[in-house]
C-alpha cells in the first residue's frame, strides 16, 4: 500500500501510523517488506553499522549507491528511500539534484537529506525537478562534530522553535516528509499536528506520523551501540553467535557435514 507517496499523505489524514526501518541490502530488505514494513530506508547508518565507522561521515555517493540497489532489489511493497551522503549535496542545489538522481536511477523512490531552513532552496530546487525529498532536522549525524557529539537537540526554548521553523520552512519548500531525531516529544507533536506532509520519528516520541529504526538495534545486532530510544525485539547478537558456535564446534568435532560427499541434486540453483 505503501509504494505511492500519496498513500503516504493519505495515511496521515486518516491517522494511520506507519514504520519505516533501514535497510542495507537485500536480504534483510525483503524479510522488512515481507514483514509488512511501510518504508525502507537506505541509511548512511550503513557506514557504522556496516562498515564499523565511528560515524556516517566517511560514507560516498557511490557506497549508497551501491546499497540502494541491493535493497530496491529485495523490496515489492515498501517505499524505497535513500540517504543523501556527507558532502554530496550541501554545496549547491545542482550539486544536491545530481546526487539525488544518481540514487533514484539505483531505486529510491524519494531522498532524504540533513539540514534544517538552511537547505530550504535545495528542496525546493530537488522537488520542482520531479524527486520528492525527506528533510531530516533534530540530530542530524552528519553534524556529529559541530554538535560535539550525538546528543539530544531542541532541548532550550530557542533550539525548539528553531526546529519548529526547521520544519516549517522544509514543508513550504516542498518537503514530502520530515524526519525529526532526538528531540522532545512535544515539540515532535507539535511539528506532527502543524505540517500537512507526515513526519518521521526516532528518538521523537510517539506523536509523529509515522517510526524509524535502524535494522540492527530493531534486531539486537549491536547491543553496544544501540542508542537509548532504540527498542531490540530480538537478541539477535545472541541468537547468531550461539548458531556460528554451533556450526564451528560441529565441524571442529566432524558431526557435520554428515554425508561423505557433497549430494549435488541438493544444490539450490
Ligand atoms: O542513516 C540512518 O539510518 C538514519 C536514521 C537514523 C533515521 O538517518
Amino acid at each position: 500500500m505503501s509504494k505511492n507517496l500519496n498513500l503516504w499523505d493519505k495515511a496521515k489524514r486518516e491517522g494511520r501510523r506507519l514504520s519505516f526501518i533501514t535497510a542495507y541490502d537485500c536480504t534483510f530488505a525483503k524479510l522488512a517488506d515481507a514483514a509488512g514494513v511501510d518504508g525502507v530506508l537506505i541509511g548512511d547508518s550503513v557506514g557504522m553499522m556496516v562498515g564499523g565507522d565511528p560515524h556516517t561521515l566517511f560514507v560516498s555517493l557511490e557506497q549508497m549507491e551501491y546499497h540502494t540497489r541491493i535493497v530496491a532489489r529485495g523490496v515489492s511493497n515498501a517505499l524505497v528511500m535513500a540517504d543523501l551522503p556527507f558532502g554530496s549535496f550541501e554545496e549547491s542545489p545542482e550539486q544536491a539534484f545530481g546526487a539525488a538522481v544518481r540514487l533514484v536511477k539505483a531505486g529510491a523512490q524519494i531522498v532524504k537529506l540533513e539540514g534544517g531552513a538552511a537547505m530550504a532552496d535545495t528542496v525546493a530546487f530537488i522537488s520542482a525537478r520531479g524527486i520528492p525529498v525527506c528533510g531530516h532536522i533534530g540530530l542530524t549525524p552528519q553534524h556529529v562534530h559541530q554538535f560535539g557529539g550525538f546528543r539530544r537537540q531542541g532541548k532550550t526554548q530557542e533550539a525548539a522553535s528553531k526546529l519548529f521553523d526547521d520544519a516549517v520552512t522544509l514543508a513550504d519548500a516542498g518537503a514530502r516528509m520530515v524526519l525529526m531525531e532526538a528531540i522532545p516529544s512535544d515539540l515532535a507533536r507539535e511539528i506532527t499536528q502543524r505540517l500537512a506532509v507526515p513526519t518521521i520519528g526516532i528518538g521523537a516520541g510517539p506523536g509523529t506520523d509515522a517510526q524509524v529504526l535502524v535494522m540492527h538495534d530493531v534486531l539486537g545486532l549491536n547491543p553496544d551501540r544501540a542508542p537509548s530510544f532504540a527498542k531490540a525485539y530480538l537478541d539477535g547478537a545472541t541468537l547468531m553467535r550461539e548458531a556460528l558456535e554451533q556450526y564451528a564446534g560441529e565441524v571442529r568435532s566432524g558431526s557435520f557435514p554428515t554425508t561423505p560427499e557433497a549430494d549435488l541434486t541438493k544444490l539450490k540453483s
